[in-house]
């Protein structure tokens, strides 16, 4: 008799739970391509090179990118050092102490610093690296300060008060400003926020189903990435080069190559390489005759570009060694950019030395593309390039 109010107690359950199982499942079907369609899996590569896009890292303010390519390089076992400027020194002894080979990928995105802030509370700044103007209003960005970060957006006139023959005009930078939500000075200072603040774009990444990748601050994270995982593939399979190799994440690369500069006067190298994201103007409206990268082509060395024409036997010694291994690379003649590699040629009395890069479109912006097929076939062309870097190609190289 007690029994059957139990039973009915025990079958009304179990239906509560297939009709949950039921939704659960539905639910998931209904789900699953649209997540899907947000991205594809990220794997161990895609991973870190998300870390790296997402870490705020301005010109000067490189803390954050430096704390994960340190990590990175004492987690492979290598000895890390720093410079009087803040760039990060690791060191990967071969067979033979020289030839000394510096890789250099630049830790720095282009920004911002707070200059003041106005009675409002509205915060103005003065720009670190290169920025087109039009790439500025309407944006989201993070100000770093002793506080913690706070969010802003750069305002944008509306269009409703925008006088007709205004509308398609650029704002000029100096008119751009930041809106952190307060009301006056004294609030943005309760805050935390004080000149000389860090300003850094506010902006995710993502991997795209196509396998290619948008973030911000490619230029120079897809450097930094060839870097880590060139190392970790040398030492994964044991490679032991003939000669030292220092893996190297510079400073102040986007204004003026000032990392460079003092890295090499530790690391003395014989040959540089700088590991860069290139220009690639490959979309609607973009011309060879700016730039001739395209992405999903391969990796990139630079002839000429703003600050350097190229050793002529480095990269010979470069074509050939993608040509013995059918590994793709691309050219690039610019009267555009600057990069680490024309510091690292004028080392001491000049030194050959090469910029290696990854094609990249809408450099210095909050969104940055890639090809993901690009960063593999880069790593693998330096996993050909630097075994054979033994003293007597260096010395052939450098010969005139
Ligand atoms: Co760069």
């Amino acid at each position: 008799m007690n029994r059957s109010p139990s039973l009915v107690l025990v079958a009304f359950s179990w239906l509560l739970w297939s009709l949950f199982l039921v939704r659960c499942f539905c639910l998931t079907l209904f789900l699953c391509p649209a997540l899907l369609a947000q991205g594809q899996p990220k794997d161990r590569v895609g991973r870190l090179l998300e870390e790296l896009s997402n870490a705020p890292g301005p010109s000067g303010f490189e803390g954050p990118v430096r704390e994960i390519i340190t990590r990175e390089l004492r987690g492979a076992g290598l000895e890390v050092a720093t410079d009087g400027l803040g760039s990060v020194i690791g060191v990967l002894h071969g067979s033979s102490e020289s030839p000394r080979i510096m890789l250099a990928a630049h830790m720095d995105e282009v920004g911002a610093m707070v200059r003041y802030v106005t009675p409002e509370g509205m915060v103005k700044f003065q720009l670190l690296g290169g920025w087109l103007d039009q790439a500025l209003v309407d944006q989201r960005w993070t100000i770093l300060t002793s506080k913690g970060p706070v969010m802003a957006i750069s305002g944008l006139r509306s269009v409703h008060i925008t006088p007709s023959e205004e509308r398609s005009r650029v704002t000029p930078r100096d008119d751009v400003f930041l809106d952190v939500g307060v009301r006056s000075k004294e609030e943005a200072e309760s805050v935390g926020i004080r000149p000389g603040d860090a300003v850094v774009p506010a902006s995710s990444f993502a991997a795209l189903p196509s396998g290619r990748y948008i973030g911000k601050a490619m230029d120079d994270r897809v450097g930094c990435m060839m870097l880590l995982e060139t190392l970790r593939r040398l030492k994964e399979q044991a490679i032991k080069t003939p000669n030292t190799i220092y893996f190297v994440g510079t400073v102040q690369e986007e204004v003026g190559l000032r990392g460079a500069h003092t890295a090499a006067a530790i690391v003395k190298p014989d040959v540089g390489i700088s590991l860069e994201a290139g220009i690639a103007a490959d979309h609607p409206g973009g011309k060879p005759d700016w730039a001739q990268e395209r992405l999903g082509a391969g990796p990139v060395i630079y002839l000429a570009d703003a600050a350097m024409l190229v050793n002529l036997r480095l990269r010979d010694f470069f074509q050939r060694v993608a040509g013995e291994n059918n590994t793709p690379l691309q050219t690039e003649v610019t009267t555009a950019g600057a990069e680490d590699s024309a510091e690292l040629q004028r080392y001491g009395a000049g030194k050959p030395s090469v910029n290696f890069a990854v094609a990249t479109r809408y450099l210095h912006s909050h969104n940055s593309e890639i090809e993901r097929s690009d960063l593999d076939q880069a790593v693998n062309l330096l996993m050909k390039v630097l075994p054979r870097l033994d003293a007597k190609t260096v010395a052939e190289i450098s010969r005139f």
